[in-house]
């Protein structure tokens, strides 16, 4: 008898830990070996005859590469954000989505609050000031920044990242306000956060910190009125999405003085080119988009997509589904 037909799976790009040598034991797997994303027309070529889809951010799946993919049904998605990909288009096809939550959640906010702290105190314009062979004496006014404890921070979306960036925040001495659409009154019970309008957070805030998926209603969330309506010298830490934030009008309040920094872990475009406004204003410190980026979390992601597209390759809801309305 001839062994059954395996589904096949494009990855479009190699995956830490264990999640590839598991799928390949269930499906025929073709995995993107190169460090750099597939191009669109590459992309758009590699899904014919696909019956499953693992992306990463970087991928964008859309109706014309769903048009590609005739046989395509099941796509996941290895980050808890999925605005690469056109939800409804693949709900209209009967696609299940899949996107990996709570697994990154603490590592995230390790990393925004690293970004907060390397900011206000200037850690990297440090380092690099010693390796210049700038550093002679002792100085009291060397490098002054910014206080961390007794200062408020202003978190946007109080989702689970949100969260565990408030109980650091919390475990820092700081005052926390918060955005979010729905109140979280557990939260805040348990934390001591106070739930207040758009306008308050960002007139009290001396740190703002965004952690909202990318919508029609977040792009450009902080816009240039919105920036100038921020406290005088406040600083910003992305950790989201960047065009949460307008980057002409950010690298505008940076250059002016009116922010005291921005510390962007995510930009709008990424990579963002070395002739961007932003990399030109001081007071910015960057990241290459590495806030889930430990090896274990990284592992948990992949391993978390394997399952969710085993699932719906199977007609089972996957555990973490965007769009779970297939399975009614
Ligand atoms: C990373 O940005 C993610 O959405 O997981």
């Amino acid at each position: 008898m001839a062994p059954p037909v395996r589904p096949r799976v494009l990855v479009t790009r190699q995956l830490p830990g264990e999640a590839l040598d598991r799928l390949g034991r269930h499906v025929e797997l073709r995995v993107w070996e190169d460090e750099l994303p597939p191009p669109r027309e590459a992309l758009l070529e590699l899904v014919r005859g696909m019956d499953g889809l693992i992306t990463l951010l970087t991928d964008r799946v859309d109706a014309p590469l769903l048009a590609s993919a005739p046989s395509l049904r099941a796509v996941s998605n290895v980050a808890v954000g999925y605005d690469n990909i056109d939800v409804p288009a693949c709900t209209a096809r009967r696609i299940p989505v899949g996107n990996t939550p709570g697994v990154l959640t603490e590592t995230t906010a390790d990393f925004a609050f690293a970004m907060l702290m390397g900011l206000a105190r200037r850690v990297a314009e440090a380092d690099a000031y010693v390796r210049a062979g700038r550093w002679r004496t002792w100085s009291p006014t060397l490098l002054l920044g910014a206080d961390v404890h007794g200062a408020t921070l202003g978190l946007v979306g109080l989702g689970q990242i949100g969260a565990a960036m408030a109980r650091r925040a919390r475990g820092f001495g700081m005052r926390v306000l918060y955005v979010n659409r729905h109140p979280r009154p557990e939260l805040e019970a348990e934390l001591g956060l106070q739930r207040v309008d758009k306008a308050t957070l960002l007139a009290e805030s001396d740190f703002v910190s965004l952690h909202v998926p990318l919508t029609p209603e977040t792009r450009h969330w902080l816009g240039r009125a919105e920036l100038v309506s921020m406290k005088r010298g406040a600083m910003l830490i992305n950790t989201a999405r960047g065009p949460v934030v307008d980057p002409a009008a950010l690298a505008e309040a940076l250059a002016q003085g009116h922010l005291g920094g921005a510390a962007l872990d995510v930009t709008d475009p990424e990579p963002l080119p070395l002739d961007s406004p932003l990399l030109q204003v001081p007071n910015l410190l960057i990241a290459p988009h590495i806030a889930s980026a430990s090896h274990a979390t990284r592992g948990r992601m992949a391993s978390m997509a394997a399952d969710n597209l085993l699932a719906a390759l199977e007609g089972r809801r996957p555990p973490h589904c965007v769009n779970p309305e297939l399975f009614l």
